[in-house]
């Protein structure tokens, strides 16, 4: 395998996650059996493997039998509002039943033809700059749409279909709360109907944590997977994956690799990258002295534009926590140089990461280290 750290890992390479798999897998089983796959929310940190595991989710389902039809969507910043986000989602439907192999030319036309004409919002006739607007008229497109694609489409040929959503935390029009509160609405009522469409979402770790009571059906509507770092296990088996036909040595690389990386995917992926290219202009058994010339180049390729995007005072900001004696720091003592909106701005920029109540960290030991180094 060559480590691509910008990219999610192809799922015939992807490496461990094995509980996840396995109920993930052990739904889909079940799924025979009722007619109703569940729903999954796949939560963690920026970087630490969320758009891999949709992936291979995703590849699971392809080869699954009997038939359920992946439909993969990633969710971006600019998607502004719900009812964008219910017309692409549509359209990515229709094109992964295109993408079909086995598609005769009549369904082909009347799947193209369901593309265009869809559905007619003249009924909703609300003020469009409302929340509700985009909100009831999101949910009515997705409803009929979805509904109108299963009878016709996808119960022919399949027992049912994923979406797959990548990053929802985007989609924050009106707020998140509200999102995640219709898409189980939606979903859920499919499941009452009968029609087997279900989610599976990657978000940041704390998605949930500001919907409070009033949603919690929201919440617990999903078989959560929170992803964790890899541990020492598979941080060898990726080692194994990438230098297994070098005369790397494998076992002190891996140690080495888990020092430095605490098992962080991205930063696994980086740094095995950067070795693997050294590797093949100047072979090594032991990557220890390599480490100067990686970290530089660590702090060029990612940390140097982690900063770029700050403003001077949220700059300050970081230096002081990272100046702090504890790895986890406690608000309180930032409270009369910081306003508390920072540790909230941090946050959403991934840089800042709540490790418990009233607890925060930098997103790594590594960014950690450069700010300290770099006053
Ligand atoms: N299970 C895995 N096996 C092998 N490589 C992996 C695995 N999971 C993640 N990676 C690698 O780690 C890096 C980060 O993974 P990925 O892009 O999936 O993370 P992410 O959480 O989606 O990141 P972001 O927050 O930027 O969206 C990539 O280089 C990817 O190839
Ligand atoms: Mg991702």
């Amino acid at each position: 395998m060559l480590p691509e750290p910008n990219f999610p890992v192809k799922p015939d390479e992807f490496i461990g996650r094995q509980i996840h798999l396995d109920t993930f897998a052990d739904a889909l089983q079940s799924s025979v059996g009722t007619g109703r796959m569940a729903s999954f929310a796949v939560l963690g940190d920026w970087g630490i493997g969320k758009s891999s595991l949709l992936l291979k989710f995703a590849s699971t389902c392809s080869g699954s039998i009997p038939r359920i039809l992946p439909v993969t969507f990633s969710v971006s910043k600019d998607i502004s509002d719900y009812l964008r986000f219910a017309e692409a989602l549509c359209d990515r439907l229709a094109d992964a039943l295109l993408a079909s192999d086995s598609l005769g030319t009549a369904i082909r036309a009347e799947i193209e033809n369901w593309k265009l004409t869809r559905v007619s919002l003249g009924a909703v006739a609300i003020d469009r700059k409302t929340r509700q607007y985009y909100l009831s008229s999101g949910s009515a497109l997705l409803r009929h749409a979805l509904s109108e694609a299963w009878e016709h489409f996808i119960q022919p040929a399949y027992s049912g279909a994923v979406f797959f959503l990548d990053d929802l935390h985007n989609l924050a029009t009106p707020t998140v709360q509200d999102t995640a509160l219709i898409i189980r609405d939606q979903f859920q009522s499919f499941g009452i109907e009968g029609v087997n469409l279900s989610v599976c979402f990657s978000a940041k770790r704390d998605y949930f944590a500001g919907i409070r009571s009033f949603a919690e059906p929201a919440v617990r509507f999903y078989n959560k997977c929170f992803l964790d770092p890899f541990t020492p296990e598979e941080t060898l088996a990726y080692t194994r994956a990438v230098f297994g036909s070098t005369q790397v040595d494998l076992l002190g690389t891996s140690q080495w690799l888990y020092e430095k990386t605490f098992g962080h995917l991205y930063f696994l992926a980086f740094i095995s990258r950067d070795l693997w290219s050294q590797y093949h202009v100047r072979r090594f058994t032991n990557p220890v002295h390599l480490w100067q010339g990686v970290f530089g180049r660590l702090e060029r390729g990612k940390f140097t534009t982690d900063l770029a995007q700050l403003s001077d005072k949220e700059i300050a900001f970081l230096r002081a926590i990272a100046a702090s004696d504890e790895d986890e720091i406690n608000p309180a003592p930032f409270a009369q140089r910081f306003h508390p909106q920072y540790f909230r701005r941090l946050g959403d920029k991934g840089l800042l990461i709540r490790a418990g109540r009233g607890r925060y960290k930098l997103y790594h030991p590594l960014f950690r280290q450069f700010l300290q180094q770099h006053e």
